[in-house]
């Protein structure tokens, strides 16, 4: 059958199997128990940095991450900023990061006036391309002095920042050995990986630092919000200062110490967040169910859609495509428009954007591969609950 055919009959099916107009990519869920604990925010004028939610959220997504070192902030962007400035990566530093991210991952490491270097990334995870990578590590790269150097700048790359996209991940534990080894620092931007665990291990929690966002596409939602998790205990001192716009506050006086940022998630996003906390495994329940449901219906077809690895308990975020032909691509995407069902391109792989054109890359051809032929499709916990 021809993709379009396939595609065709996957419209149809779920459309009528689970009645609906209109699909987004994500929407987020919200219950009465989520309304009553923001107005009870409200009421108690618990809405600022300087409420009592958000310690309470920060204690709550502790025990469920399983880490001591966590700060809540006001996003998964200020997040990455504070991970690569706390880690003491700045200009003329060089970090590995993957051009299918979202834009935020790159510009952080901008932020901090460091330089990207694009790795290649995995067909079946959309994470780093492991083989590849360590090819290039070996080419292009020496140690000298326990650094990490780039034989063509002369610069050293201090760190690597691997992006679990849509709750997938690589095999995290030799990406560990290959960053040990070649003396890089390992970020996870998590942001979309709440709830996933690597070996029974939740994902942001192997790196020396690990973000997640509570944006409202994701799993759950403080309307913005994000966090910051370091291995070490330092760094989290560190960071939190940084976010409190370095105060310093003495019996006469509060002054600042440093350049600081005002970073902090607000209280009222908290108590949004500790309620949507309380549902996280109900959610991963349902996404998983649409999962399967998805799964089945593209079984044995020319479309492929990706799965977690067996080591991987993921949270089944979005549910991404891969079309066989690439010529395909936008007549999906225009199809699917035309019914109401909307699916979204693969992020454009930011290599391409002329502010990154000149930055060092290895050869990125199965990122190409993925951008010609991946979509998301609408992956919203809703659509779980009407499947019977
Ligand atoms: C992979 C990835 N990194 C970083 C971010 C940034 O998070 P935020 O929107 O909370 O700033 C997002 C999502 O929004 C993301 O999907």
């Amino acid at each position: 059958m021809k993709i379009i055919d396939t595609y065709s009959n996957f419209l149809k099916q779920i459309k009528k199997k689970l009645d609906i107009k209109n699909a987004y990519l994500h929407e987020p869920y919200i219950f009465n128990d989520d309304i009553a604990n923001v107005k009870k925010a409200i009421k108690e004028k618990q809405l600022s940095t300087y409420g009592k939610y958000t310690n309470l959220f920060e204690k709550k997504l502790k025990k469920y991450v399983g880490t001591k070192n966590l700060i809540c902030l006001v996003n998964g962007t200020s997040a990455l900023h504070l991970a690569i400035k706390t880690l003491g990566i700045e200009k003329k530093d060089e970090v590995f990061v993957s051009p299918l991210t979202y834009i935020s991952t790159v510009n952080a490491i901008k932020y901090c006036n460091a330089e990207p270097h694009f790795y290649d990334v995995d067909r079946n995870n959309l994470s780093i391309n492991l083989k590849k990578f360590s090819a290039y590590l070996k080419k292009n790269t020496k140690i000298r002095k326990n650094k990490c150097l780039n034989i063509k700048t002369g610069r050293q790359i201090k760190a690597l920042i691997v992006t679990h996209v849509n709750g997938l991940s690589c095999e995290l534990d030799k990406l560990i050995t290959i960053c040990k080894k070649n003396k890089l620092l390992l970020i996870e931007d998590s942001a979309e990986a709440l709830g996933c665990k690597f070996k029974n291990k939740h994902l942001g929690t192997f790196g020396d630092a690990g973000v997640l966002s509570f944006n409202g596409n994701k799993i759950i939602t403080t309307g913005g919000g994000g966090a910051l998790i370091f291995k070490q205990k330092k760094y989290i001192k560190k960071a939190f200062h940084l976010s409190n716009n370095s105060k310093i506050i003495k019996k006469f006086d509060v002054f600042h110490d440093t350049i600081g940022y005002n970073y902090r998630l607000p209280s009222i996003n908290s108590a949004l967040g500790i309620a949507q906390l309380n549902k996280i495994n109900l959610f991963i329940n349902m996404k998983k169910k649409l999962h399967l449901y998805y799964s089945n219906i593209f079984k044995n077809t020319e479309i492929k859609l990706l799965k977690p690895s067996e080591n991987l308990k993921s949270n089944y975020w979005l549910n991404t495509i891969i079309v066989s032909n690439k010529n395909i691509k936008k007549k999906l995407i225009l199809f699917s428009k035309q019914r109401n069902f909307n699916v979204r391109p693969i992020w454009k792989p930011i290599n391409l954007f002329k502010h990154f054109k000149k930055n060092p890359k290895m050869n990125l051809d199965d990122t190409t591969y993925i951008y010609e032929r991946a979509l998301s499709l609408p992956s919203s916990v809703f659509l779980a609950k009407k499947l019977k």
